[in-house]
């Protein structure tokens, strides 16, 4: 068994294993040269050379026990013909929603868009740095999807103002997005994912009475589904004020925790494995300080199945060296 199927599936406490977030990104020089030659985001992730050797690029660097495939959420949105782009220092920029077109849109146009995501999983998966070794497969939250579908770009704080209005247009797009996100989720499985994350960056922006229709029923739906293909799931309700109801109704195999939350009353109050929790922004301080932040998170979650990460993606400032120095104190402990 890989090291954290280990502790999500044998609650091994003994192990402490650690990936991050963002682990292949713009903070490493060698993925910022491959980015300079390849401006269009979505072309990057539908190249499998260059999506495969991306992923691996920090684990030839860090002692880390899990690849993350380089991939988005929003390939998901790109694959029902909604237009994706990526806007330097903006972020996402959707094109119009067509909910007739989606509606159109088949299993089999879906796949022969995603297909170079699948085969890249597939031959990192078969790479030798994989030995023993976890690849994370993921999605997007429903939610968070529908925000960017329906909002357009990233929402910073609020959503734009008419987001509900259009009841009809939310359900559906609801039912569509469970169908794809099961098919995108079974393609990952089938082409070497060991355990699947689900991304719900913006389940912070919900009102408490919104919930259930939005992110308890649709999440659960995925995650029985990723257990019926005896496969671990983690769930990631960034923002989320209470994490024990999230945890109770929604039953993922772990859950990741956000910088803002107390890890201290998780751990009390939480049965299930924890990933995460470090705050990004330590590691743009100073060894000592990582070291000491670092060592909080693992003397409390020391007795409780826990796997290291951040609470957040590694920050494109991030000194490689800061990551290799928390590797080590982690892999040391
Ligand atoms: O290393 C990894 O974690 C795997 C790859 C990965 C990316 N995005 C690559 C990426 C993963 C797991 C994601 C998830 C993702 N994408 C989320 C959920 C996690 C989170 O950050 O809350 C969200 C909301 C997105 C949507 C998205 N993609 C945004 C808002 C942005 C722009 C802002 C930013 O952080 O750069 C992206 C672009 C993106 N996705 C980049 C990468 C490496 C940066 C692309 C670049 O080089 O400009």
């Amino acid at each position: 068994m890989t090291p954290i199927q280990e502790t999500i599936i044998n609650d091994k406490t003994t192990n402490k294993p650690i990936w991050l977030m963002r682990q292949a990104g713009r903070y490493l020089p060698e993925f910022r040269g491959i980015r300079k030659l390849n401006p269009n985001f979505i072309n990057l992730c539908l190249n499998e050379n260059l999506s495969s050797e991306i992923t691996l690029q920090p684990l030839k660097r860090f002692d880390l026990d899990a690849a993350i495939i380089f991939s988005d959420i929003l390939m998901l949105p790109y694959g029902l013909n909604q237009k994706v782009e990526f806007k330097k220092d903006f972020g996402p920029q959707l094109g119009d929603l067509n909910l007739d077109n989606i509606s159109k849109i088949d299993e089999i146009d879906f796949l022969e868009k995603l297909h170079p995501v699948y085969k890249s999983i597939n031959r990192v998966s078969g790479n030798d740095l994989m030995n023993n070794k976890d690849l994370i497969g993921f999605v997007g939250a429903p939610w968070t999807l529908l925000v960017y579908m329906i909002n357009k770009h990233s929402p910073k704080k609020e959503l734009i103002k008419d987001f509900f209005k259009d009841e009809f247009l939310i359900n559906r797009l609801l039912l569509i997005l469970e169908k794809f996100l099961k098919i995108h989720i079974e393609q990952q499985i089938k082409n070497g994912a060991t355990v699947i994350q689900i991304f719900d960056s913006w389940a912070g922006l919900l009102e408490e009475k919104n919930l259930p229709n939005y992110i308890y029923i649709p999440t659960l739906n995925l995650v029985k589904y990723i257990k019926s293909l005896n496969t671990p799931v983690v769930c990631f309700p960034r923002g989320i004020k209470n994490y024990k109801n999230f945890c109770e109704i929604v039953k993922p195999d772990a859950v990741n925790i956000d910088y803002n939350v107390d890890p201290i009353s998780i751990c009390k109050e939480i049965n299930i494995p924890v990933q995460g929790g470090l705050n990004p922004k330590v590691l743009l301080t100073d060894t000592e300080n990582l070291k000491k932040q670092t060592l909080k998170y693992l003397d409390i979650f020391k007795d409780h199945p826990y796997i290291f990460n951040l609470g957040h993606g590694v920050l494109p400032e991030t000194n490689p060296d800061m990551v290799d120095y928390l590797v080590k104190t982690v892999k040391d402990y």
